[in-house]
């Protein structure tokens, strides 16, 4: 009984590996046919890992860009919930990333951080004080890109 039911998340491990090995292959394949693997790796540039997203900021001389690293970086870095939402709503050609925008008003974040918006939830200010949250703000709204 108990070896039947183990049998599950080894068949799911043996399918990923399998679909890795895929991918694998096809590589260099599409490597070799020319112009349309550019093209693909142009629309969907690298997200950051899950490391850097957690990490990201962390040793930053600005404060600013620490706490967002802090407080905001695992929604808003890498493939995470602020980034796919923002994704599935904001027009393309914007970076679904808030550090890579360059049209955030430091009044606008605040406001969102505050309220939440859809689907991200409010940070009162037993979370983020209002000092914090306004280094936060001005870091985004400076639209540095990084
Ligand atoms: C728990 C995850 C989560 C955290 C933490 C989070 N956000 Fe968000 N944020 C989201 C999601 C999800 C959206 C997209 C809302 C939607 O449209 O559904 C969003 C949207 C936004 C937007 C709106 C962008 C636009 O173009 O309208 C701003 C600004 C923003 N977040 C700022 C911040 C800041 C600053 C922090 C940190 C203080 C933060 N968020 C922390 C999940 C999060």
């Amino acid at each position: 009984m108990m070896k039947r039911r183990n049998l599950g998340p080894i068949a799911i491990a043996a399918a990923v590996i399998a679909l890795g090995a895929c991918y694998g292959t096809q590589e260099p394949a599409a490597a070799s046919t020319g112009a349309a693997p550019a093209v693909a790796q142009a629309a969907a540039p690298a997200m950051p890992t899950q490391v850097e997203a957690v990490t990201f900021g962390m040793n930053s001389a600005e404060e600013g860009e620490r706490l967002y690293g802090r407080e905001c970086a695992f929604c808003h870095v890498g493939r995470n919930t602020g980034t796919i939402m923002l994704q599935k709503r904001l027009p393309p050609g914007t970076p679904a990333q808030l550090h890579e925008r360059t049209n955030l008003p430091a009044a606008y974040v605040r406001l969102v951080v505050r309220n939440g918006l859809v689907n991200m939830p409010p940070l009162s200010r037993a979370e983020l004080s209002d000092a914090d949250l306004d280094l936060i703000a001005q870091w985004l709204a400076a639209g540095r890109s990084r």
